[in-house]
């Protein structure tokens, strides 16, 4: 069988047809809802087939951007024909591939689809609920000092009224506790990176979100650098929003972002920026009696969606699906192993955490020999791809890369 002959089950394209509640939904989500060649064994070598930017380069750099594959182009390349010599998009072909899209996301971060919104980056999905939240004078929110920009930035620019308690997070103190020393009664939310750009350290989300219920504080996660790498399920969490770009782990393209809002923060929030699409139209033919609004998380789609980015990452959540999010980050956690060990036994020094409980995905190092600026220089020359950031190196190996590339990088440190 070829990959593009494999199709996505009717439970899959359509949940809502074959589950009548919720509870339905998530049962099903939790067995395999997609028949998979991947699901046994992973075929890497078959899969890379689908990544050529393997047969060019050691790509370990996911953390910055994702390669794309050639199922999504060749998606988009069938609707860039359409646009070029059909033209006019109807509203049921619009509807289904923003629909499939939107039950896709939501499977990869167990939630229901009513929760999901289509954005087009992760700093929109954070922003969206920010400004839809009422904030009482007084209140404050707690983040992150020396978080990156996109969950920083927003807070302090939209925000300028609400109190901003910032926590600084080393080595020996988790979030949790930082989050617990800063909070007070004047709390209303608490906002996190669930993985660290650079770091890499990933936040437990469980004990996080427990908290924040226990303590009725709304809980943002920017999953940015999570998802597409490390399994969620949102529906076991006690998080109120979380937003992740395409454009990284989920192997792009950019512009295009997955939105979530949990049910109970929906009811609560204003209407910001509701627009025309927000509208439950029955057709595009009469726009004279407007209609109610839709009373899920795409309520927030304001306007006209960049169907060109949901083509290729509909290709995208399919594929991740397909190979399975646990058999991902088992796979992630297992080159990370093999990168660590290479790197210690050379003498590295880790800004990482080294262990899979509070890592990642990202693996940050020093050489240690020479500045990380000059081997990153090296490795670059030799089409090896990573990050160099404030002055560390940063690894960030997908499912798709091979034990051999991780070997190929070790040999020039
Ligand atoms: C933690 C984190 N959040 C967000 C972003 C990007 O945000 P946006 O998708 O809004 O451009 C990055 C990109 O480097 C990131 O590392």
């Amino acid at each position: 069988m070829s990959y593009s002959e494999i199709r996505m089950p009717e439970k899959i394209r359509n949940p809502h047809k074959n589950t009548a509640t919720n509870e339905a939904l998530l049962r099903l989500k939790k067995t395999s809802l997609v028949s998979s060649i991947y699901k046994k064994e992973m075929d890497v070598e078959n899969i890379r087939k689908l990544f050529p930017i393997t047969t060019e380069k050691v790509y370990l750099n996911h953390a910055s951007t994702g390669p794309m594959t050639t199922r999504a182009r060749n998606a988009i390349n069938k609707l860039l024909d359409i646009y070029q010599f059909e033209s006019d998009i109807t509203k049921e072909f619009l509807e289904s591939a923003e629909e499939e899209t939107r039950n896709l996301a939501a499977q990869l971060v167990g939630a229901h689809p009513d929760e999901i919104g289509l954005v087009k980056n992760t700093s929109q999905g954070l922003i969206i609920p920010m400004n839809a939240l009422g904030w009482e004078a007084g209140s404050n929110v707690i983040l992150r000092k020396g978080g990156f920009p996109a969950n920083v930035c927003p807070w302090i620019y939209n925000l300028p009224h609400v109190e901003k308690r910032y926590i600084e997070v080393n080595n020996d103190e988790t979030i949790l506790e930082s989050c617990k020393n800063a909070l007070c009664e004047r709390t209303k939310a608490i906002t996190v990176d669930w993985v660290d750009f650079l770091s890499g350290s990933r936040v437990d989300l469980k004990r996080l979100g427990d908290f924040c219920q226990e303590k009725n504080v709304f809980l943002f996660v920017d999953g940015i650098q999570g998802l597409g790498a490390l399994q969620l399920d949102l529906s076991e969490l006690n998080v109120d929003v979380f937003s992740a770009g395409a454009t990284k782990w989920m192997f792009g393209p950019q512009g295009i972002a997955i939105m979530y809002i949990s049910k109970k923060l929906l009811s609560q929030l204003n209407l910001t920026n509701a627009g025309w699409l927000s509208a439950q139209w029955e057709n595009f033919h009469h726009f004279s009696e407007i209609p109610p609004i839709k009373q899920s998380t795409a309520r927030y789609e304001e306007g006209t969606k960049n169907l060109l980015g949901i083509f290729g990452f509909r290709e995208h959540l399919k594929l991740l699906l397909e190979v399975g999010p646990d058999k991902i980050q088992e796979r992630i956690f297992h080159l990370r192993g093999l990168l660590v060990k290479g790197l210690k036994d050379t003498g590295c020094v880790f800004l990482s955490p080294l262990d899979n409980e509070r890592g990642s995905g990202i693996v940050t190092f020093k050489p240690p020999k020479e500045a990380s600026e000059e081997l990153h220089e090296k490795l670059t020359k030799n089409n090896i791809i990573i990050s160099y950031r404030e002055g560390w190196l940063r690894v960030s190996p997908h499912f798709y890369n091979t034990e051999e590339e991780i070997k190929k990088l070790l040999e020039n440190v």
